[in-house]
């Protein structure tokens, strides 16, 4: 299974980091010094797609103008001696091909991917929610490849979750296939406690076929008037097999304020050049 796109929606309201998100995308908040939708593109790289439709909409225009090439800039910071960011910046220039999507109306994430169908065509793709940061081994974008390619089917990330975080996730019913990899028999979005069929989560990343198009057009919506891409796979799931892969890496919900900053922290932490001195400040600030 060949998978040449990467969808990755941003077109939402961002309601749970306003008041900056009235202003600023929130897929363009910094983790450090990179957007958080940079390092969501740098994974779809990494495991090889370099096709990447990004789903916009009314007033979040500095997302197509953030990759709007700029070699000007990529030479200045070289001859300041700022190389990582320069290649940072070179790489979205010369690696990714970007096609912007405009979704009219914040209709749900399943209508947001749905709003791609022509973009993306008759082939499957995959789905990146630019709000999970996830700091892995592999790319688990490229992990999930490796799954949809060994089983020739959709598949969904998922992680474990702890009892009294379950009632956020979308959950699924797994038949064991092999280590970390599950057959989906059902799929229940937000349960209680009592009524999630298991402790595997869904997260941010997805290898979809394209039937899921028409089964989307067919999903109705949900409680808050959103239409939920987990309804669209559910109704995927009467017709072919989907799979979930339990990820190795760590993940960040970045799209609320504690997460935000987890991320940023957890990230910073990694570099060379800034991490033992916001150690070394942590310790003190854990000491006063
Ligand atoms: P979220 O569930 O985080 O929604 O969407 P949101 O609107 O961004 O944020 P909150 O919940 O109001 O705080 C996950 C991803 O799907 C996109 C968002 O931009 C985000 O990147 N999305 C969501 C759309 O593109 N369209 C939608 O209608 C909804």
């Amino acid at each position: 299974m060949d998978v040449l796109k990467a969808v990755i929606p941003a077109a939402g309201l961002g309601m749970r980091l306003l008041p900056v998100s009235k202003a600023v995308p929130k897929e363009l908040l910094p983790l450090v010094d990179k957007p958080m939708l940079h390092y969501v593109v740098e994974e779809a790289l990494d495991a090889g797609i370099t096709q990447i439709v990004i789903v916009t909409s009314h007033g979040k225009d500095a997302l197509a103008d953030y990759f709007d090439p700029a070699p000007h800039l990529e030479k200045i910071l070289e001859e300041r001696g700022e190389a990582s960011a320069a290649a940072a910046m070179r790489r979205m220039r010369t690696e990714a091909e970007f096609i912007f999507v405009r979704q009219h109306e914040q209709l749900g994430l399943g209508h947001a991917v749905y709003t791609t169908r022509h973009a993306v065509g008759d082939e499957p793709f995959a789905v990146m929610l630019p709000d999970d940061i996830i700091d892995a081994p592999t790319p688990v974008l490229g992990q999930l490849l490796a799954t949809a390619q060994q089983y020739n089917g959709s598949v969904v990330a998922v992680e474990e979750v702890p009892p009294e975080r379950i009632s956020g996730y979308g959950v699924i019913d797994p038949e064991d296939i092999s280590d970390g990899v599950y057959k989906v028999l059902d799929m229940v979005e937000k349960p209680s406690q009592q009524d999630a069929p298991s402790n595997l989560g869904i997260v941010g990343r997805y290898i979809l076929t394209p039937e899921v198009f028409e089964a989307l057009s067919r999903v109705k919506p949900g409680a808050k008037g959103e239409l939920q891409l987990t309804d669209g796979i559910a109704l995927l799931m009467e017709i072919q097999t989907v799979y979930a892969r339990r990820f190795e890496g760590v993940r960040h919900d970045a799209g609320n304020p504690l997460g935000l900053i987890k991320a940023s922290v957890s990230l910073a932490l990694k570099r060379p050049e800034l991490g033992p001195a916001l150690k070394e400040w942590l310790r003190s600030k854990m000491e006063e």
